[in-house]
């Protein structure tokens, strides 16, 4: 409401309320070898635009006299009551997007102050203990990177634990790098990564297992990672489904979920969500669009929780998603272009500006609830 009201009085915004505005702006503020790795995706990125252009084949049909003046956008997920159904997507080179060089504070802070909740990556500028402590009253989850060395594995979960994350987000979908030409032409991939290492530097097995090489833990850790591929990403199989439900108690979802039997294997394998996703179209090129996997995937997971990311821009894209049967919808991009722009405040603006945007539209379209959206005919395909 209140960046409704202060649009009518002329109050101009200080950041963009458009994603090709805030993109157009971030692409300007962010270094160009990180911009190219945020912005870029696989192979000729068709995908990744096919993402977000999927959400324009379906469209809400309005209801008129519900008398929509309270919406209700809170969500529960997990035994935890969510005032908003947006969650922020792990995003690892997140900590190099804000202007202090710290994103994974920023965006931990951002989190705090909009109640919807950060999952954190592996792959951060600050440990996670440090991550946590910024999340205010706001429950956070933590994105597993399986390493190669199963110790490890389990120290950065156990970690997870004790700093009070609600649960485990393990991405499957990234055991091997895409094939991301944007970051073969600036060839900076290693050096952007690099910087993200903290998760592992500040871990005791990571310590011993540099210590027992004879590599000084505290030397370089890029050269100490690049020597080590024990921390290297984990091709998982199914077999391994056991190991990982193992590891923790905490709810455990995995991401990159879109054929439903997989959804259904995660099932029987004790998975408490499924998170369809294609990693925003920077894994795999010549993909389906996420959105279109989510059908499925909402049917076969028949009633686990379901995450949604890929192609999300707008208030509108995130009320589809949850029209379609996502439980909470995460947002990727956009928020890092916030980051970039204007840190904390940045990332805060582009979420607020999302909720905004969603709640007026259920007004309007007279859906005052997330369960009234997935009522029969809300939703049309175009
Ligand atoms: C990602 N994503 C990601 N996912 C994950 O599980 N762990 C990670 O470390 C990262 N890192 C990462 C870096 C960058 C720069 C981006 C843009 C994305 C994928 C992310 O969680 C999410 O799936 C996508 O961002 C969704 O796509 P859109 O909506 O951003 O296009």
């Amino acid at each position: 409401n209140e960046i409704y009201f202060e649009g009518l009085f002329g109050v101009q915004p200080k950041y963009p309320m458009a994603f090709a505005e805030l993109a157009e702006r971030a692409a300007a503020a962010l270094p160009p070898s990180v911009w190219s790795y945020v912005a870029g995706g696989a192979g000729d990125e068709h995908t990744q635009r096919a993402n977000a252009a999927a959400f324009e084949r379906w469209g809400l049909v309005p209801r008129m006299m519900v008398g929509a003046a309270q919406r209700d956008l809170g969500v529960e997920l997990f035994g935890l009551s969510l005032p908003t159904p947006l969650l922020l997507a792990p995003v690892g080179v997140l900590g190099l997007c804000a202007p202090d060089g710290h994103g994974d504070l920023a965006t931990a802070r951002a989190a705090a102050r909009t109640g919807v909740p950060m999952i954190a990556s592996t792959l951060s500028v600050d440990p996670l203990e440090q991550v946590a402590a910024e999340f205010g009253d706001t429950p956070g989850f933590f994105q597993l990177y399986p390493p190669n060395d199963r110790a490890l594995a389990e120290s950065l979960v156990h970690r997870a634990e004790q700093a009070g994350y609600r649960g485990i987000v393990v991405t499957l979908d990234t055991w091997v790098t895409g094939w991301r030409p944007r970051d073969l032409a600036t060839g900076n991939f290693p050096q952007l990564r690099g910087h993200c290492l903290a998760n592992y530097t500040s871990d005791p097995v990571f310590r011993a297992r540099l210590a027992a090489a004879g590599v000084d833990p505290d030397g370089d850790p890029r050269q100490a990672v690049m020597e080590w591929t024990q921390v290297f990403p984990s091709p998982l199989t199914w077999d391994d489904l056991a190991w990982l439900r193992s590891l923790t108690s905490l709810p455990l979802i995995l991401k990159g979920i879109c054929h439903p039997e997989d959804v259904r294997r995660a099932r029987d394998g004790g998975a408490d969500g499924i998170y369809c996703s294609n990693h925003g179209g920077r894994q795999a090129n010549g993909g389906l669009p996420a959105l279109e996997s989510l059908p499925e995937v909402v049917e076969a997971a028949d009633g686990l929780p379901v995450l949604f990311d890929s192609g999300v821009r707008s208030g509108a894209d995130a009320v589809k998603a949850l029209a379609l049967g996502a439980t909470a919808v995460a947002i990727g991009r956009p928020y890092v272009y916030g980051l970039a722009l204007g840190g904390t405040d940045g990332a805060v603006h582009v979420l607020r500006s999302l909720l905004a945007e969603a709640d007026l539209l259920m007004a309007v379209d007279g859906y005052p609830s997330i369960a009234t959206l997935r009522a029969e005919g809300a939703l049309r395909r175009l």
